[in-house]
């Protein structure tokens, strides 16, 4: 008998340990919904039946990851569950200093405290909303310089989130001096998780070499974007992960973590770099606010969970499972005729709100009108990235944002191909009786980051 070709590609696990869904009736969600001002972040998640707001520390962890806790230490100082975080970063991404942290967004404000400031600029493909807002809010500047055909939602590209790095070069031509260092997301998260490619890696750092200047990436999804680099980009094919995410770590100088995606913990990030002086003022701050240097806002055990999923994020099996899995709802979206965002990311689906309620203008919200409607139909909970997320402007204005997107993010190893069919006819119904959704206006929105926590009512 020859090896037979499976079509299914099957969950690599069995399942070891459940938690119950609370199922609910369209009822009880539109009464839900409503008593929280139609903000899905304040709905409570018991009230979910299936939860894809984030992929961001809502993994299932492995037996070993459970069984690592336990082997946690819990020394202030010197805790060798440290050690084995430290060693287990360092066989992807070898460098000098890593410095634990509570989440990414603690190793963003770090890391731009000491080198942002007032008139500073940073480069990135796209900043993710937490980074930019560490970065202004040190008083510099935050510019997303990702390729043009990352803009265009029907683009079938493959690295969608490359940098232009003739305009990168333009930037650090005409303000070099305000530059510390270039950041480069991966995957590119905030424009559709999609991945960037080694060439393009390999030119920024040219580029960053003739303006000596660092560069870092914002690593949160770097196995996926590995995977994508094996199977799409020319001359990586069947190359090991492993080996692809260390070239990626060789082409940077430092790097900002959230433990919390790849590394399958449910809290926890790092920064690391090989300068020392920069690793030293780095650490100086992580006194400060996080800790000392060798928990930085984590428990031992809560070390050794994340070194032990660094292991297992890397196995072919896992990878290709994870990006079929993600593009299985894509594609059946696609094949229903709903607009998605193409080709689909690594760790999540984005539907096209504008295009798929043409009916409700930007400013009446249609990611918003979405992602109420998915929840009520079936109690699948998304976010809406779009003119809620950043139609505000700094003056106070309203705009439509750039996208009206609606983001199915799925987390790891946590859901079963029946889960994500429920979730596709879920999609199907509301498509259906689409022209019978409305806008929404806002009731209540506080100054900044409104979306976690504005409240709305429908239009009419
Ligand atoms: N960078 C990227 C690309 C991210 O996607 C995130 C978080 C962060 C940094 C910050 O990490 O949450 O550990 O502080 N993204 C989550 C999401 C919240 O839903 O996409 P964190």
């Amino acid at each position: 008998m020859d090896a037979p070709e499976f079509r299914t590609i099957i969950e690599p696990f069995r399942i070891h340990s459940v938690e119950p869904l609370r199922m609910t009736t369209l009822e009880q969600r539109r009464q839900a919904v409503r008593g929280v001002g139609y903000n899905l972040f304040q709905v409570h998640a018991q009230d979910v039946i299936v939860d894809l707001l984030t992929d961001s520390g809502t993994g299932a962890m492995s037996r070993d990851q459970w069984a690592a806790l336990q082997h946690g230490d819990e020394s202030y100082a010197g805790s060798p569950s440290y050690y084995i975080f430290r060693d287990a970063v360092r066989e992807l991404f070898p460098f000098e200093h890593v410095i634990p942290t509570h989440q990414g967004r603690a190793a963003e404000r770090i890391l731009f405290s000491v080198v942002g400031g007032p008139g500073k600029v940073i480069p990135n493909n796209t900043h993710f909303d937490t980074t930019r807002a560490n970065v202004e809010h040190t008083g510099a500047t935050a510019v997303d310089l990702v390729g043009p055909e990352a803009h265009d939602p029907a683009s079938t590209s493959a690295f969608k989130g490359d940098m232009d790095v003739a305009a990168l070069e333009a930037l650090l031509r005409d303000r070099g001096d305000d530059v510390p260092l270039v950041m480069m997301t991966i995957t590119n998260n905030s424009g559709g998780g999609q991945p960037v490619s080694l060439a393009n890696l390999r030119r920024v750092r040219e580029v960053c070499d003739r303006y000596g200047k660092p560069l870092f990436l914002d690593a949160c999804r770097f196995a996926e974007n590995a995977w994508f680099i094996r199977e799409k980009e020319d001359g990586q094919s069947g190359r090991d992960v492993t080996d692809i995410v260390r070239e990626m770590a060789s082409l940077a100088d430092g790097m900002t973590m959230s433990a919390k995606k790849d590394p399958m913990g449910n809290i926890g990030g790092w920064l690391a770099m090989d300068d020392d002086d920069l690793a030293r003022r780095c650490r100086d701050l992580l006194v400060l606010g996080e800790g000392f240097p060798t928990y930085g806002g984590l428990a031992g055990r809560d070390l050794e969970a994340i070194a032990q999923g660094l292991r297992e994020v890397v196995h072919h099996d896992y990878l290709r499972y994870r990006i079929r899995s993600t593009a299985y709802l894509g594609d059946s979206l696609v094949a229903a005729g709903i607009p998605v965002l193409t080709p689909v990311g690594g760790h999540a689906v984005y539907i096209d709100a504008r295009a798929m309620l043409p009916h409700i203008p930007p400013l009446e919200y249609p990611g918003q009108s979405l992602a109420v409607a998915l929840y009520e139909a079936g109690g699948v909970r998304s976010c809406e990235i779009g003119t809620v997320m950043f139609g505000r402007q700094p003056d106070g204005s309203e705009r439509p944002a750039a996208l009206d997107l609606v983001r199915l993010a799925i987390p790891r190893r946590t859901y079963t191909q029946s889960h994500i069919d429920y979730v596709i006819e879920a999609c199907l119904h509301v498509a259906a009786h689409s022209d019978e959704l409305t806008g929404y206006r806002i009731v209540d929105e506080p100054p900044t980051l409104r979306h976690f926590t504005a409240t709305f009512e429908p239009v009419g």
